[in-house]
């Protein structure tokens, strides 16, 4: 399979000479005053996911040679790579198969590798759905509590979507993650807890996480000092290293493979809780939500890819626009981990300054995201978005339809918090001349200060862009379809990027900094070490 670095394609120096004539002075007012179908033109159905791209700064020029950059750059065969499970994570001489997660048993044959960790998924999922249904009726009684201990990918999927899906979860379980080593996380936690009714799941794809072996030795501690006595059916554990969780004492263990990157786990094993939470069938729709944006991504031509759509995009901003962020904004407060949850899939997955071949890349990799739930961030950051120095695209997620029992009392809450979504993303993009802005009257406080001076602080520029993404309802199936597009999304501008989207070595410098620092807490010795690290470390060392 051969893939062409994105800077050394025809369509990139395309792109930079169109840019220089078109994009860099692209105006969205202009462009919908122009086209009165602007809206219909960029508009893209996924299953369980609308997106209206039309508020970008692009127009079909543009698109089409985003589009045309993807098929230079091998992006097809790229993908039918990874699908049919080639090694293409090459710096841990891996596959990259959490697609076969979610494939059913009766779909069509994808090679021989990707169907034999399709047969090996079966194998595990259904005794791991069958478990869930085991704790579910246990419900109330022998549990009341389920405590998640992970960290990475092994906290933020099931953390995410556990509470994504309220509305879906057992209504006699309460759910618990504790990923950070800081008392100040579990303790809490483990004080509201009783061990005879608690289940831990110790999840982790290595079992060697420093963060998580020594929760889970807290909790295994806090367990038998207050009278739990049956480990083997309160703790289970979730991992690719079995070995070392029976080591631990964890006898309950579910496996996955290394095929599966941590960020890219939530759909395996590590789900365990949120499988618990919604149930074997929940926990089937949410996979089959993500098979079915699989199917897109795989079939659908990329002109009308959504994945692929929103990587171009990306990469046009990134990289032609110079924009350095992308917030996101979700209107359902379910989904306020989302950003948290994206942060470690986008910028672990692409955060990277070498290419395949280990050459520095000599242009932008993964934007800095980040988020927080429609309308709170209103009423803190947007105010740099909206008059800010920098232009930060924004991606909007509303979902039409509210949780049952969102009407009588509640019913008015949606609609003024879809209307502040819509207007959210009307303001970024028409903003206000300050002419306008002129004609309004003053506050009283700054009748003193001349009124154009006024008018310049009251005017927005406008031409800001955003995506919209829409759900009809927030359930197991749309956000597994909403997941697996931010999965596939991120592959596609790695793939394009030419960076291996699958390994994360950036995080290995500072685990074994910490290792050797480690030591140095308990002797205070500091020799060896800058001048700052030592200073740091004799005044935080306790005496
Ligand atoms: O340190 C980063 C990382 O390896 C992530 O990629 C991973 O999701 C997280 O740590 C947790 O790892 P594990 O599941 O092996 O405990």
């Amino acid at each position: 399979m051969s893939l062409v670095r994105c800077d050394n394609t025809e369509a990139w120096g395309a792109l930079q000479a169109h840019y220089e004539a078109k994009g860099r002075r692209f105006d969205l007012r202009t462009a919908f005053a122009a086209d009165a179908g602007r809206f219909d033109r960029f508009a893209l159905q996924a299953p369980g996911v609308f997106a209206d791209l039309s508020k970008n700064r692009w127009d079909a020029s543009t698109r089409a040679l985003l589009t045309g950059l993807a098929a230079e750059c091998g992006l097809e065969a790229r993908r039918d790579a990874m699908l049919a499970g080639e090694p293409i994570n090459l710096t841990e001489g891996r596959a990259v198969l959490h697609t076969a997660l979610r494939t059913p048993t009766d779909a069509k044959s994808l090679g021989v590798v990707t169907d034999a960790a399709v047969a090996e998924v079966h194998a595990v999922l259904e005794p791991l759905l069958a478990y869930a249904e085991r704790v579910r009726t246990q419900a109330g009684t022998q549990f009341t509590d389920v405590l998640n201990i992970g960290i990475g990918g092994s906290d933020l999927g099931p953390q995410m979507a556990v509470i994504a899906l309220e509305e879906f979860r057992h209504p006699k379980l309460r759910f618990h993650f504790v990923s950070n080593v800081d008392g100040h996380d579990i303790a809490p936690v483990l004080a509201r807890l009783d061990p005879k009714t608690t289940l831990v799941i110790v999840a982790s794809k290595t079992f060697t996480t420093q963060e998580t072996l020594a929760n889970a030795n807290v909790a295994r501690d806090w367990f038998t000092a207050n009278g739990g006595t049956d480990v083997a059916t309160h703790f289970v554990g979730v991992t690719t290293n079995i070995e070392a969780a029976a080591k631990f004492g964890i006898t309950s263990t579910f496996g996955f493979w290394d095929w599966v990157g941590g960020r890219y786990s939530l759909w395996s094993a590590i789900g365990l809780s949120l499988a618990i939470a919604i149930g074997a069938d929940g926990f089937r729709q949410f996979l089959a939500g993500a098979h079915a944006m699989d199917e897109h991504f795989r079939t659908t031509p990329l002109a009308h890819n959504l994945p692929v759509q929103l990587a171009l995009i990306d990469v046009w901003y990134r990289n032609f626009h110079g924009f350095t962020s992308r917030s996101v904004a979700p209107y359902h407060q379910g989904l306020r981990r989302l950003p948290a949850y994206l942060q470690q899939l986008e910028m672990e997955s692409n955060g990277k300054r070498v290419d395949l071949d280990g050459h520095a890349v000599p242009f932008a990799t993964s934007p800095v995201v980040w988020g927080e739930p429609g309308t709170n961030g209103q009423h803190a950051y947007f105010q740099m978005l909206h008059q800010g120095t920098d232009v930060v695209p924004v991606e909007f997620i509303a979902i039409k339809t509210p949780a049952a029992g969102h009407d009588g009392l509640y019913a008015d809450l949606h609609t003024k918090l879809l209307a502040n979504c819509l207007a959210q993303s009307q303001a970024l993009m028409q903003g206000k001349a300050p002419a306008e802005a002129a004609l309004e009257s003053p506050p009283t406080a700054s009748r003193t200060i001349a009124r154009e001076v006024i008018a310049e602080h009251r005017g927005f520029p406008g031409n800001r862009p955003s995506t919209t993404l829409v759900l009809d309802a927030l359930t197991p199936r749309t956000l597994g379809a909403l997941i697996a597009l931010y999965e596939h999304r991120v592959f596609c501008s790695g793939a394009l990027w030419g960076v291996n989207s699958f390994d994360q070595w950036g995080v290995e410098l500072g685990k074994a900094l910490c290792n050797a620092l480690l030591p140095r807490f308990e002797t205070g010795a500091t020799d060896g070490l800058d001048a700052s690290t030592a200073g740091l470390l004799t005044r935080l060392r306790a005496q």
